[in-house]
């Protein structure tokens, strides 16, 4: 049994069930797509269509097939290279940069060695069950499920370049809004319990559970919104170095940032923000969205003097963030399924961390360095990939993900 998998995976039967479904959910998102919306890449950190599809079947070839299949054999050795995205214990890698330079295989190919590997796998967990076998079957359902949603925030990035504004979906892939008045409540302070500790799947990173020390706090009861954000802009925040991280400071002298990520005028000069739902006039309900974590840290220090009530602003921990979620229904307070919330937390192995054994170490662990840590589930999160223990991580300058806020306070 690998290290650190405490948890036994589902039976073979329902594995197999959530398996079909989410390769289909995959296949299902290209649907709305041309065979060219799915070749290209419109900068280093987002990937084509197409490779997010191959990529998340080279993984089932490698992790799963290779050390189990009787007589296993690559469809074609060539693709281990192309589709590898950081796994060194693999080998060699295609440069991230140069993915969307992979005119072949054609798209028509890459859907099907999906279905041959689909094939195999199938056979595999009807033939074979043992524990490790059906734990790195959920694993490479769970990683196609992260795959689902960077293929929706690279096609967001992808078609904000194009000056037809494309529509990928009429409806029903945007954030919904934040409908209530904003107020203070009281969080969980004292020693908590952090991190997985019971069945079902997780990640590596979120455990051990351990103890951490939240001092009293409160927090905001919703997301911060896009009329708040406004207000920020308005007043020059993006102008005005003493709300900036010195970092953030250089970072949008460089970037020229002056506004969240999508936010135009390029519709009659009438300020919009471009979602896979076309280009649209801003929805000042809507929480803000695709923020680095710069912005979030300069808009809590800026609220924190200029929003009436929102004194001593800051961004929460996440294990602020964590006890708070515990202690409330997942649907409330725009915890889920609306943004990402950055956290003012680093993303640092808990007490007692290891890695998985084998290849899957390098999933998590090797990224532990120079990045924030982010909770909650966005919009484009699949159905059923959420947790409360569940660890984002991005650099402090990323924001073509589904990134927002909450805002905390010390006291009460
Ligand atoms: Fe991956």
């Amino acid at each position: 049994m690998l290290n650190n998998t405490p948890s036994p995976a589902p039976s073979a039967e329902v594995l197999l069930e959530q398996f079909h479904r989410s390769r289909k959910y995959s296949t299902d998102l290209i649907l709305n797509l041309s065979t060219e919306d799915c070749q290209a890449q419109s900068m280093e950190d987002a990937s084509p269509a197409k490779w997010h599809l191959a990529h998340v079947t080279w993984f089932y070839e490698v992790m799963v097939l290779k050390p189990f299949e009787k007589d296993f054999h690559f469809w074609n050795p060539a693709y281990a290279v192309l589709f590898n995205s950081y796994y060194n214990g693999v080998g060699d890698k295609h440069p991230r940069s140069k993915r969307g330079l992979l005119t072949r295989p054609s798209l028509a190919e890459v859907l099907e060695w999906r279905s041959n590997i689909e094939g195999r796998v199938t056979a595999l967990l009807q033939e074979a069950c043992a524990p490790e076998l059906r734990w790195l079957i959920q694993l490479g359902i769970n990683h196609e499920q992260q795959h689902q949603e960077l293929l929706l925030t690279d096609i967001h990035h992808l078609f904000s370049n194009n000056g037809l504004f494309p529509i990928y979906a009429a409806h029903g892939q945007d954030t919904p809004p934040v409908k209530q008045s904003f107020q203070w409540l009281e969080g969980i302070s004292g020693l908590v319990q952090t991190g997985h500790a019971g069945d079902g799947f997780h990640f590596d990173n979120e455990g051990p559970q351990h103890s951490a020390l939240n001092q009293t706090h409160s927090l905001g009861n919703r997301l911060v919104s896009n009329a708040e954000w406004l207000q920020f802009i308005e007043d020059g925040a993006y102008q005005n170095f003493q709300w900036w991280l010195d970092a953030g400071w250089a970072w949008l002298q460089t970037e020229k940032i002056v506004a969240p990520l999508y936010w135009n005028t390029e519709n009659q000069g009438q300020l919009c923000r471009f979602s896979l739902n076309g280009n649209a006039p801003l929805d000042l309900s809507a929480p803000v969205s695709n923020i680095s974590y710069f912005e979030a840290d300069a808009f809590a220090r800026w609220a924190s003097q200029n929003l009436a009530g929102y004194a001593g602003s800051r961004l929460p921990t996440e294990f602020e963030w964590e006890a708070f979620a515990q202690a409330h229904p997942e649907s409330s307070h725009d915890l889920f399924g609306k943004v990402w919330q950055w956290t003012s937390s680093n993303y640092n192995p808990y007490p007692g961390y290891q890695p998985w054994d084998g290849i899957a170490g390098e999933y998590n662990g090797k990224f532990m360095v120079n990045q924030m840590v982010l909770r909650g589930s966005s919009a484009y999160t699949p159905v059923g990939h959420s947790r409360l223990t569940y660890r984002n991580f991005f650099p402090t300058n990323a924001r073509w993900q589904m990134t927002g806020l909450r805002l905390a306070k010390d006291g009460v």
